[in-house]
């Protein structure tokens, strides 16, 4: 894909709905016997990969556009042939906990990039529940075989991830009893609201600052109910970057998820002196929905390459889909930033660090690469270059943006993988753009 940089961005547009929390959907109505029906259902391609997994393992869904219809039960079948997750970790590591409170056995498999992405963090807590995970040294495919009877189960996260949250809470659907988890830093919470809207009853407390517990008591099943699924923030977040980075350029992205375990990365740009403002929130399905404006910044004074701008650790997890692009902001802003604590970075669709490090140094950035991190001077001219996706969704939507803010045209080889998150990317990009 060739990207020009364009004078400005301007309009008003829609992304499509949140993948996090479409997943999510999907499987709770999977889970809840009657029907669910799901509106603004993500367009990506993993969220699909979701909805094949669920309708191997015998369930009635039916999609027409956004539109998404699921006939719940309380029991899923063994599935004649492995579940294929294609790129889609969220879909692995939430369905494991799902299969492991059932009596069936069912293998997950997924590209060579999911069979690469470690799978110990959910076979632990899993196992210790009573169920059975075969693995290839802790990576895909695996082998689960459930268990109706499982243990609950008090779990503290060795790492901050919603997904082994979420697979955990999961499986105490099925447990009978009281299953905790424990995070020392707060992760998106999709799961927690979407199981209450499904009148599954989830507490979280706050144990010690910022130390939640969160609690389910099992066995229950989620009651069925239409969920409405907010624009999503992860995908709205190239366009705002775009948009305040350029001067006079003037956005508005309605409808937006903005839980606030998911805005940090707008708190970042505005602690930036960047123009990002979220108006007319509402709560819809127990998720806060709102617009983002952005204005494009004046034009920057002269440069002063001196870093200054340290990211806090704790903030990590509540930005880590956007820290690409933040890596990207980065060269932008006067005193740059350093970004670490984020090693988990390296075990996403992609290695982030290594492909972030790579594009940003072809495009003649001044980089630092840590094993936990990087840190980017700033501000400073990026040069048009050919750049690689790495296979990875944000890699090449970063890149893209990266590439709008250069001197001379880029090329992205491998720019079709946006469609795993963000099919209409382009399209939409193209829609606002002024060359
Ligand atoms: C996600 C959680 C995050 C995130 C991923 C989506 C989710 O992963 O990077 O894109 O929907 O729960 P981790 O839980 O591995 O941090």
């Amino acid at each position: 894909m060739k990207i020009r940089p364009p004078i400005r961005i301007h309009g008003r547009v829609n992304v499509p709905g949140d993948k996090s929390i479409s997943h999510r959907a999907a499987i709770i109505a999977a889970l809840a016997p009657g029907r669910s029906r799901l509106d603004n259902f993500s367009s990506s391609q993993d969220c699909q990969s979701t909805l094949g997994c669920l309708r191997a393992l015998g369930l009635a869904i039916e999609q027409q556009g956004s539109e998404v219809s699921i006939e719940g039960r309380e029991r899923l079948e063994t599935p004649s042939q492995a579940l294929d997750c294609s790129n889609s970790g969220s879909t692995m590591r939430m369905l494991a906990g799902v299969l492991a409170g059932h009596d069936l056995s069912a293998i997950l498999t997924g590209d060579d990039s999911l069979r690469s992405r470690p799978m110990g963090r959910v076979i632990e807590p899993l196992e210790k529940m009573g169920a059975k995970v075969e693995s290839v040294a802790g990576n895909p495919p695996l082998n689960i075989i459930g268990n109706e009877l499982l243990t609950p189960l008090d779990f503290e996260m060795p790492i901050a991830s919603a997904q082994v949250k979420s697979c955990v809470l999961f499986a105490g659907l099925r447990a009978k009893g009281l299953t905790t988890v424990l995070e020392k830093h707060s992760t998106r919470d999709h799961t927690e609201r979407l199981l209450n809207w499904f009148s599954v009853p989830v507490t979280t407390e706050i144990v010690a600052g910022n130390v939640a517990k969160v609690s389910i008591r099992g066995p229950v099943a989620p009651i069925a109910r239409d969920v409405s699924i907010p624009g999503d923030i992860s995908s709205a977040a190239f366009f705002i970057a775009a948009a305040a980075l350029m001067p006079g350029s003037e956005l508005e992205i309605a409808g937006v998820g903005v839980n606030p375990t998911r805005t940090q990365f707008i708190t970042t740009m505005q602690s930036l002196s960047l123009q990002v403002r979220i108006t007319g929130t509402a709560d819809v399905c127990n998720e806060p929905v709102g617009n983002v404006r952005v204005v494009g910044r004046a034009r920057l004074a002269s440069p002063a390459a001196l870093q200054s701008n340290n990211l806090p650790v704790e903030l990590i997890p509540q930005l880590i889909d956007e820290l690409p692009l933040l890596a990207v902001v980065a060269t932008q802003i006067e005193g740059g930033i350093a970004i670490r604590g984020s090693r988990e970075l390296r075990f996403k669709e992609s290695d982030r660090i290594a492909a972030t490090v790579k594009n940003l140094r072809t495009m003649g950035a001044m980089v630092e690469e840590f094993p936990d991190g990087l840190s980017v001077a700033g501000p400073q001219r990026l040069r048009g270059a050919e750049l690689d996706s790495f296979g990875d969704h944000r890699i090449a939507m970063a890149f893209t943006i990266a590439a709008m803010l250069a001197e001379g045209e880029s090329f992205i080889n491998g720019a079709d993988s946006v469609s795993v998150s963000f099919p209409e990317f382009f399209k939409v990009l193209e829609s606002i753009v002024e060359q």
